[in-house]
């Protein structure tokens, strides 16, 4: 179990700022549901995202192998949140940082890159009205494995290090435990690499083995509940690839939900204006995918979810436009 975080020092650097982030019961949203929607606002880590704790877990360890060396680049595919969280720890050790990046994401994530010292290579869209495709993927792919040759770079290679799940099995898990007693009936997560699933729902069954943990995908691009794909558009940026996930151990996924954007728009707007919690569209997956659980099975029981990353990531986009109405 990791300790508490000590509020009353003062950090060596920010790096040591991550974790910890508080679980709060969004009875307001969930007011006309039996049964409670828990959400850990991991959006407060100070890159303002869940990626926070597996960049810290990745670069820790590959200094602990010898596989990163003093002032060498680290080089990562990023859908932007990973690269804030690498972006930040880079600058404070002092190793260049490469994001390569797919312009289907927005260019706020980019601009903090930057901030914090990175070089930001955006690779272009085939056809942005379709949103990142698997073709588009691919290409993103290719860039950062050529670059990470070209610059001799250690590559992050979040969609495969076992230090992702690991750090929120180590880390967000355990928290999860000790923030709610154990009082939880059912989690369910959006998925991207997939680290965060199998981190949290391996500590979860680890307690409790009746907890229930579902895999999130969008209507559409559920590839992994064995759906059709029919189409790869969708607005929830970070996850939702339609692609098998090496991390995932399929024994912990109990169940698949499926989440359409304009559900996900609309209770993404409701987190900011009805529980004051400004956040982006996974975790309104994560909230909407949550309240089908109450609406169902779990009618009466509590839900765990996790409030991905800050909406402040998302303001070139529709979420936050006035009046918005999908
Ligand atoms: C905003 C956002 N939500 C959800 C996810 C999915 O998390 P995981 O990679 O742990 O599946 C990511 C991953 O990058 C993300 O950036």
């Amino acid at each position: 179990m990791p300790e508490e975080k000590n509020n009353s020092g003062v950090c060596a650097s920010v790096i040591d700022a991550i974790g910890y982030a508080p679980v709060v019961d969004l009875s307001r949203l969930a007011a006309n549901f039996e049964g409670r929607i828990l959400a850990k606002l991991e959006y407060l880590n100070p890159g303002g995202s869940k990626k926070d704790l597996i960049s810290r877990a990745i670069i820790d360890s590959a200094e602990q192998k010898g596989l990163l060396k003093p002032g060498q680049t680290v080089l990562e595919l990023t859908s932007g949140n990973t690269g804030n969280g690498l972006a930040m720890i880079c600058a404070v050790r002092g190793y260049p940082f490469i994001a390569v990046m797919s312009r289907g994401n927005t260019p706020e994530r980019a601009a903090m890159m930057r901030g914090m010292g990175a070089t930001v290579v955006l690779v272009d869209l085939d056809n942005p009205s379709q949103g990142i495709t698997a073709e588009d993927m691919k290409r993103v792919e290719d860039t950062a494995a050529s670059l990470t040759e070209k610059h001799n770079a250690f590559r992050a290679d979040q969609f495969n290090r076992q230090e992702n799940a690991e750090a929120h099995y180590q880390h967000t898990g355990p928290e999860w435990i000790r923030q709610t007693d154990g009082n939880i009936d059912a989690f369910c997560d959006f998925v991207g690499t997939g680290g965060g699933f199998a981190g949290v729902a391996r500590a979860l069954k680890e307690h409790n083995p009746a907890i229930q943990c579902f895999v999130v995908e969008p209507d559409g691009a559920a590839k992994l509940a064995g759906q059709c794909i029919s189409c790869c558009a969708h607005v929830i940026q970070g996850g939702g690839y339609a692609k098998e996930l090496v991390l995932l151990n399929r024994d912990h996924v109990d169940g698949h939900l499926t989440v359409k954007d304009e559900d996900v728009a609309e209770i993404t707007r409701r987190l900011a204006s009805e529980e004051g919690i400004f956040a982006g569209y996974s975790s309104g997956a994560n909230v909407s995918a949550a309240i089908q659980l109450l609406q169902g099975e779990f009618k009466g029981k509590t839900i765990a979810v996790t409030i991905c990353d800050s909406g402040l990531k998302y303001l070139s986009t529709d979420l936050w436009r006035d009046g918005a109405e999908d």
